[in-house]
This record gives structure tokens, sequence and C-alpha cells, in this order.
């Protein structure tokens, strides 16, 4: 009788798979940008708008979990493991929403675009991440931190903050501080004028949000070389973006920061460092539907900052291949090896999202450069 559903079970997870298989589905060693992701159980993947944290030969996948009928949070941020970056073990629900309805992250806020990094000084793992609390659409536009003694967590939950209030950025001059205040009020503007654009270049909503801290939505980590940490997002209403700088534990901002592209409208950064030279991928303004990457670049983290036209190549590359970057990963053990990670939403059945993960190249100038592949693996690099 055992051995009787023994096969009966090997018969269901092989007609299972074959499903999936027909649908287009990532097989071992391979990635297959735009498909199914099945994780150790067979479920795809969960964990969209991520990021990967590699500690001690693992690399460690966190990013939002994605019900059916809603983009909200109702479980929270999902963390995999794998050692070879094709095949993820589910590992836990690394942050979990809160039943309390005083938390800030109570089931039905909006948790987006998580990051972890590993603060070697105290021994934490440290998570930031977009929170829109509940109820409010996206108005709070804040960053929380949530931090754990050991990668999968469970995180602590920490508390949720409108970064550097009170502190103006340091790539603007004595000058350009003191003519804020010949700017009007925000609504004195029509919206997508000229005269509105380079209101909006010279400070409208960072002077607007001064005293209370700068919007914070889209976002991404980074660490540089030196063991500093540098907060990324998209502040006055997505208009420009932010670089700040972390404490030496990561739980807080020093009150450091730059504006980049200030009224260029972007979201959804992901930086990278190669060479000694910044790189930032990011995308426009279109809510889930895909728009044309940005690519930016800099020799030092705070800038300045320059910015070129997408790094997609080729067949759709105006619509970023259907996704919306999120992440860039630099791979172990190879040399000059970087995937650039992507979300293909679904905002009609969230739960469904897909990831593009592909292979970077670069040109002779040294620029990234990204082709669309049906498959490939990471002998790619070799
Ligand atoms: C685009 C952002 O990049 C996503 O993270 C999410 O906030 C959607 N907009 C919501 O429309």
């Amino acid at each position: 009788m055992k051995r009787k559903l023994k096969h009966v079970a090997a018969l269901v997870a092989i007609l299972a798979l074959s499903g999936a298989f027909s649908e287009g589905c990532t097989s071992p060693g391979t990635f297959t940008p735009g498909a199914l992701w099945p994780d150790d159980r067979g479920e795809h993947i969960n964990a969209h708008g991520g990021g990967i944290l590699r500690h001690e030969g693992v690399y460690y996948w966190f990013g939002e979990n994605k019900c059916d009928t809603t983009s909200n949070a109702q479980v929270g941020v999902m963390c995999y493991s794998s050692r070879n970056l094709t095949d993820w073990k589910y590992e836990s629900v690394a942050l979990a929403v809160s039943e309390d309805p005083s938390s800030e992250i109570v089931r039905g806020c909006i948790i987006e675009r998580p990051k972890v990094i590993y603060n070697a000084r105290t021994g934490k793992f440290v998570m930031w991440f977009h929170l829109e609390l509940k109820g409010q659409g996206y108005q709070a536009a804040r960053a929380a931190v949530a931090v754990s003694d050991t990668p999968a967590g469970p995180y602590e939950y920490l508390y949720s903050v409108r970064p550097n209030k009170g502190f103006y950025p340091e790539n603007m001059s004595p000058e350009e501080i003191a003519a804020l205040a010949t700017l009007k009020a925000p609504e004195a503007y029509k919206s997508w004028s000229e005269e509105w654009r380079d209101a909006v270049r010279r400070g409208l909503f960072m002077k607007r949000d001064f005293d209370g801290g700068q919007m914070s939505r889209d976002m991404t980590l980074f660490v540089d070389d030196d063991g500093k940490a540098y907060h990324v997002f998209a502040s006055e209403g997505n208009l420009t973006l932010d670089i700040a700088e972390l404490s030496d534990d990561y739980l807080s901002h020093t009150g450091r920061y730059v504006r980049v592209d200030p009224a260029g409208h972007n979201e959804a950064p992901a930086l990278f460092k190669r060479n000694g030279k910044y790189w930032m991928i990011t995308s426009g303004c279109t809510g889930w539907a895909p728009n044309r990457a940005r690519l930016l670049s800099a020799d030092h983290i705070f800038g300045p900052w320059t910015r070129h036209d997408t790094p997609m190549v080729g067949p759709d590359s105006d619509i970023t291949f259907g996704g919306q970057s999120t992440y860039v990963l630099k791979v172990d053990g190879k040399e000059d090896a970087y995937i650039f990670m992507a979300d293909r939403w679904r905002p009609e059945l969230p739960s469904d999202g897909r990831y593009i993960w592909l292979p970077i190249d670069f040109n002779e100038q040294g620029f990234p450069v990204i082709t669309w592949r049906d498959s490939w693996s990471l002998s790619y690099f070799d």
C-alpha cells in the first residue's frame, strides 16, 4: 500500500512539474527569464521587488510576498536561499506583517523592495524597505528598518522614518540653499510646466519636506568597499533620487545625502560598482507597467551622477523586456559577473509576477549592456 502511495505521489510530482514546464519554467542550472521559477517545494518563488544578500557562501533572496488579489502586504518579506543562484530553497517569512492594528506593519500596509545587508561591526543583518501605512495609499512614503541575528530571520521591526529631516543635501551649494527662499509654494506652480520642472530641480519638494523628512519610496541599499552603507530612494514624489549615508550600525541615516537627477522622475534604483565606477539602473514612473530603463554613472557615490539612455538592447529593450529593475547582483567567484534582476509585475494576479534575470555585458567604454536571452546559465561568465 505504502509503495503504491509512493508511486502515486511520484506521478503527481511528475505531472505537476511537466505542467509547470509546459508553461515555460526554469530548469535546474538554467535561468529562464519570465518563466515560472519553482522553489524546492515546487511553488513559484514569491519574492518580488527583491534583493540578494550573500553570506558565508550562501545567497539569500529577500522580496515582497504577493498574494493573488492585492499588492498590499498580507504576509510580509520572504526569504529563500541558494548556493548556485538557480535552485532556491524556501527559508522563511523573514519579516511577518503584524496582526496588531496599532503596528505600522499591520497586515494590509504596503511593504515594497526589501533589501538586506550584513553589518560586520555589530554582527546584525539589517533590512530596509519601503513602507506605506495601511489605508493611506502611497502618501506616507516612509523607509522602514528591521534587524536580525541570523540571515533568514525572523527580523525584528524597529521603526519607520522620513529620512534626513532638517538636513540639506551635500550637493547643494550655499548659494543654491539661499536661493530656496525665492521659490514659491508648490501649489503656485503648474505641474509639469517648465517653470515647475525648474523649481523641482532647484529643490521645491526637498524644501517642502525639509522639516518633516524626505519622502522615501522605491529603494535599494548599497555597501561600498569601505563598509559604508547607502540607502538609495525615490524622493520628492518620485521626482528625484536621494543617496543617503547610513550610520555605522546601518540602522539610521546620518544626515549626509545627495539629490540625484532632480526632476528626472526615476524609480526602481539598482546600484552597483565595477572597476571603481558606480552604475545605477533605474526606470521611469508608470506604475506597474514597464517602461524604458535609464542608466546613471558616477566616479564617486555622492556624484556628480550623469544620466545615460537605457542599457537594454534589442527587441523590447524600450520596455526593459517587460520588467522593472530591482537589483544588480555581483556573482561570487566569477570574474566580472553581474546579473540584472527585474520584476515583470502582474497587478491583476500579483503572486504570478515573474522574474527577469539577465547577465550584464560591458562594452569597450565600460558601459553595461543587457540583451534578452530565453535561457542562460552561469557558465556564460566563464
Ligand atoms: C512602481 C514601483 O516601482 C513599484 O515598486 C510599486 O510601487 C508600483 N510602482 C506601484 O504602482
